[in-house]
């Protein structure tokens, strides 16, 4: 009896983790290592290629050659290898320091067809592309992925999002956690490349995509803007770190925690602007996404996004926002609809999702007791996927990385604000009362 104790206790003490494991049958993932993804194709081949939507129906190709003398030319069609249409477009390069990006090329192309598959070709250059172009109607699925970094993890994490078909990736901020290190940035690009080459991503700035050097580039995200240009001056917006997009019966705002957001801000002044445009029969969906959290219950980062929220919030809920995606914070963690930090059946869900695959590692711990607002956390690598069904309703689940497979940990079908009664009598008649809840 004392041996069979005595060994026990030997075995929990040296595998603390088994204990762990009993409670909750599940062992949280340490980080894993930084794949530096090589550039494989010669100095005058696309590498890096990723598209994101332009309007209603373009596509914006981009990618980095190496050769200076590469033409920023797309050429696509329906069938594979008969490109029977051409686009050119422009091209950019930047210095950071002793590093020198190659030449990074951005190619509008269409009008194209909804649900629909294109073969391309970058520069008239092999390989071949193809992407499919999102419905124009919903259904409508969506992955979201934050934090994602480039890390074994991220490649499990992709992996898994790319087990399961889906039209748009959003990404709520922090994409290659490059940190400065440039050709990081270029190491990104080559791993996110079968993915984003296939399926539109559409992403907004995390703090990993700043990279401020005082005095020598004091206003940032110099590779962010000329790497990941997104659709902005469609939307109205003046600045790359903040627009929106409307995609298949969503309307999309992608919010820069990192860009100015007090009321007499750029920023502000665009948000009411774009919120006041949004017509609920076209768009009977709105969901927003940034980076710094505004509901977080993790001890990580606490407080971050409170500015901002308190500068924001109420547009968001007057106009009646369904869903809030928030990256930083290395977990999963998914709200009650909230307003001011109290339960509101008009309020938007918050959904933490910054656990891509950082190579920082999880943010292990949650505030105890748990908030009565916080409906789920867990801190686990994974990604989600919102399926837009219809205008009504939407089904979102969260999908953990368990090591090889993925587990669908999360899940919880979503009613649209603009089909609840209550809700929806204010999205209407533009509530002007500062609480916005007065019919409640
Ligand atoms: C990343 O994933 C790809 C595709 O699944 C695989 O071929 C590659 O070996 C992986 N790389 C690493 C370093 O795990
Ligand atoms: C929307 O989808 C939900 C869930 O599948 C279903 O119950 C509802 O009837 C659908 N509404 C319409 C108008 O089709």
């Amino acid at each position: 009896m004392r041996k069979l104790c005595l060994c026990i206790f030997l075995t929990i003490s040296l595998f603390p983790q088994l204990l762990r494991a009993k409670e909750d049958d599940f062992v949280r993932q340490p980080p894993r290592r930084v794949i530096f993804t090589r550039h494989l194709r010669s100095d005058s081949d696309p590498q890096q290629v990723h598209i994101s939507l332009v309007g209603k129906d373009h596509m914006k190709v981009s990618w980095v050659t190496d050769k200076k003398h590469c033409k920023s030319v797309v050429e696509y069609g329906k069938e594979s290898g008969k490109y029977t249409a051409k686009a050119t477009g422009d091209h950019t390069s930047y210095k950071y320091f002793f590093y020198s990006s190659g030449k990074i090329h951005h190619v509008t192309i269409g009008p194209l067809e909804p649900s629909t598959t294109y073969f391309y070709r970058c520069g008239g250059s092999d390989p071949e592309f193809s992407f499919r172009t999102p419905p124009s109607k919903l259904p409508l699925d969506f992955v979201v992925a934050g934090d994602l970094g480039q890390t074994e993890w991220t490649n499990t994490t992709l992996d898994h999002i790319q087990s399961i078909d889906y039209d748009v990736l959003i990404l709520p901020g922090d994409l290659s956690y490059a940190d400065t290190h440039q050709p990081l940035w270029d190491s990104f690009g080559r791993i996110v490349e079968p993915y984003a080459s296939r399926r539109p991503w559409m992403v907004t700035e995390g703090n990993h995509e700043i990279e401020i050097f005082p005095i020598i580039y004091p206003t940032g995200f110099k590779a962010y803007n000329a790497r990941w240009p997104m659709p902005y001056q469609e939307s109205g917006s003046t600045s790359n770190l903040y627009y929106s997009f409307e995609v298949a019966g969503t309307h999309v705002i992608m919010l820069g925690s990192y860009a100015e957001f007090d009321a007499d801000s750029e920023q502000y002044k665009w948000l009411q602007a774009d919120l006041a445009k949004i017509d609920r029969k076209k768009t009977p969906w709105v969901v927003a996404l940034l980076h710094a959290p505004w509901y977080n219950t993790n001890t990580a980062h606490q407080g971050e996004g409170e500015s901002m929220r308190l500068a924001m919030e109420e547009l968001l809920y007057r106009a009646r926002v369904d869903l809030v995606f928030q990256g930083h914070v290395h977990a999963y963690e998914r709200f009650t609809r909230v307003y001011n930090n109290e339960a509101d059946p008009c309020g938007p869900v918050y959904i933490t999702i910054g656990d891509g695959g950082n190579r920082e590692g999880l943010a292990l711990s949650f505030e105890d007791p748990a908030s009565p607002l916080s409906l789920y956390r867990e801190p686990s690598f994974g990604h989600g996927r919102l399926k837009m069904v219809n205008e009504t309703h939407a089904f979102w689940g969260w999908h953990r990385n368990d090591d090889s497979n993925f587990v669908v940990k999360d899940q919880v079908w979503l009613q649209s604000l603009s089909s609840s009664k209550t809700c929806s009598r204010s999205v209407n008649q533009k509530v002007t009362s500062p609480t916005g809840n007065d019919e409640l």
